[in-house]
């Protein structure tokens, strides 16, 4: 551990708090942190945390998240200007729209997405949970948004209901190509292909697996084979030759990063601990207001 880490570390345990990083954070960040997890697990252990003080290590979304769920907790992001560009494709008003058109539907609303538009929305959904929510809604109509290629993912899964899609994407994964798939399987002949499914149908396609970033570590770590091509964010690929040094693990391209969740320093954690920078602050309205979607999906 660097001369910041341990600064981080010693301030986390004198104030109780508690720090979650997603794994698209780079390395360092991980390591100081009490759990490194996929979105859904980030949703649930904040929901079930005990400490009073937590501190996301992600964008924006997350945290806002975390504060929903938590509303007497102290929730810190420690940059503000991490978001997800994917969550800002959308407004409460789009929903509404679709609602009018499709009355009969449930909204089915990715965690990528603001607490206005959770408000609107009837449950949300990670993308590790997706198939499962709706396939427990008793609803043969899903308005599934803001991620069409997440949406028509699961809409592969669950054929028996019919989807009605919102036009928003990742700008990190939806710019993979078929090409981008082809060089990478020429290099690595040998090689699994996991995916994440905010990547194109076109690309899943040429997926032995696809999941969400935990799934994909998971599945890497407990397969007999010992090559993957990695498509998702570099985090992943990262975190895996971590914990399994004898393994190979190989990026699908060599810019699968995404810019906001890099935004998030260790000086910036150390920072939000030390001033309590930046306090996810909502009102109690739109806490209430966007709170039985995330609840719905942390109990499903
Ligand atoms: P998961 O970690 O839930 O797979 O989500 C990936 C992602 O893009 C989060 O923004
Ligand atoms: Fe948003 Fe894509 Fe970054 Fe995830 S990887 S936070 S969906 S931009």
């Amino acid at each position: 551990m660097n001369h910041l880490q341990q600064k981080i570390i010693k301030l986390k345990e004198e104030k109780n708090a508690l720090i979650l990083a997603h794994y698209y954070q780079t390395m360092d960040i991980q390591e100081i942190a009490d759990h490194v997890c996929d979105s859904f697990a980030m949703a649930q252990l904040a929901h079930t945390a005990k400490q009073k003080l937590l501190v996301i290590c992600g964008v924006h979304f997350m945290a806002e998240s975390a504060k929903i769920l938590n509303p007497d907790k102290t929730v810190l992001l420690p940059v503000l200007d991490a978001g997800c560009p994917m969550a800002d494709m959308i407004v409460p008003d789009d929903v509404l729209a679709l609602r009018k058109h499709y009355p009969e539907a449930a909204v089915v609303c990715y965690v990528n997405s603001s607490a206005a538009v959770k408000a609107v929305s009837d449950i949300c959904c990670t993308s590790s949970s997706a198939e499962r929510i709706v396939r427990t809604l008793p609803e043969k109509q899903i308005i599934f948004i803001p991620d069409r290629n997440l949406g028509a993912y699961i809409a592969t899964k669950v054929p028996e209901k019919e989807f009605i899609f919102h036009p928003g994407w990742c700008p990190v994964h939806d710019c993979i190509t078929v090409l981008d798939v082809q060089a990478a399987r020429e290099k690595h002949p040998d090689a699994k292909f996991l995916a994440h499914p905010e990547c194109q149908g076109v690309v899943l396609n040429f997926a032995d697996f696809v999941g969400s970033t935990a799934e994909i570590i998971d599945f890497a770590l407990k397969s007999d084979c010992s090559d993957f091509i990695i498509g998702t964010e570099y985090g992943v690929t990262e975190h895996l030759a971590k914990l399994a040094p004898y393994k190979n693990f190989f990026p699908l391209t060599s810019t699968f990063e995404c810019e906001d969740m890099k935004k998030v320093k260790l000086s910036d954690v150390l920072t939000s601990l030390e001033t309590g920078q930046h306090e996810m602050k909502l009102s109690t309205d739109e806490i209430n207001a966007a709170r039985n979607s995330l609840e719905r999906m942390v109990g499903v």
